[in-house]
């Protein structure tokens, strides 16, 4: 158990110093109330994105995007941006570091230092969740995400979706899962789109 987390954290590392970045590790929420950073594996990330189908034409946006590995990974496809959006400055800083220093960057990378609850998703297309908060603040997200983008296409991943969060998705009837799986390390993933 002991090494096998090591060689997890090892290869965090070295994927990190492979892509000049620093992501690996938690941090601690900055406020009462906050959700603290935490993120998958590489192996993970990268499989998950493949399962996107991801395209030229898509806008990706990383929902919570902590120090900003996912936002690193989806911007080495070719898209037509990637966008992280975080709350804690702290964090949020880390990400634009992250992916101006970046190796292999294809795709132009904008962070955005605001609540999820605000941002306009009216020209994203494919959205990526980490678990980044509770099933209220997801409803609320979700119907935001349902007014901006008026029935034009849209996909989301979910990584590690509880049964609550799962119930907000059931409710949001405009959307439909066409995927559900466990992922190489055990985290249930969830995909929706609305078309
Ligand atoms: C579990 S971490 C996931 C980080 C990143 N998506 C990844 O997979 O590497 C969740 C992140 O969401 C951020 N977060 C939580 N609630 C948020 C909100 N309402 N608006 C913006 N960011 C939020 C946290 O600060 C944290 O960095």
């Amino acid at each position: 158990m002991f090494l096998s987390s090591l060689a997890r954290s090892l290869k965090g590392r070295a994927n990190d110093l492979w892509l000049n970045i620093g992501t690996a590790g938690t941090a601690p929420a900055e406020s009462v109330g906050h959700v603290y950073y935490a993120t998958i594996s590489y192996r993970c990330i990268r499989s998950l994105l493949d399962s996107l189908d991801l395209s030229h034409d898509d806008r990706f946006v990383d929902v919570g995007c902590g120090k900003g590995r996912v936002v690193c990974l989806a911007a080495r496809h070719r898209l037509s941006r990637v966008t992280g959006v975080e709350y804690s400055t702290t964090l949020a800083n880390e990400a634009k570091r992250n992916s101006e220093r970046m190796r292999g960057r294809k795709s132009p990378v904008q962070i955005h230092c605001k609540p999820a609850e605000d941002f306009d998703y009216s020209d994203s297309s494919v959205l990526y969740f980490f678990n980044p908060f509770e099933a209220p603040l997801l409803d609320s997200v979700l119907q935001k995400a349902r007014a901006d983008r008026r029935d034009r296409p849209l996909r989301m991943a979910f990584v590690m979706e509880s049964p609550a969060q799962r119930d907000v998705f059931a409710r949001h009837t405009w959307l439909s899962c066409y995927n559900r799986f466990e992922d190489i390390d055990h985290h249930l993933v969830a995909f929706y789109r609305n078309s």
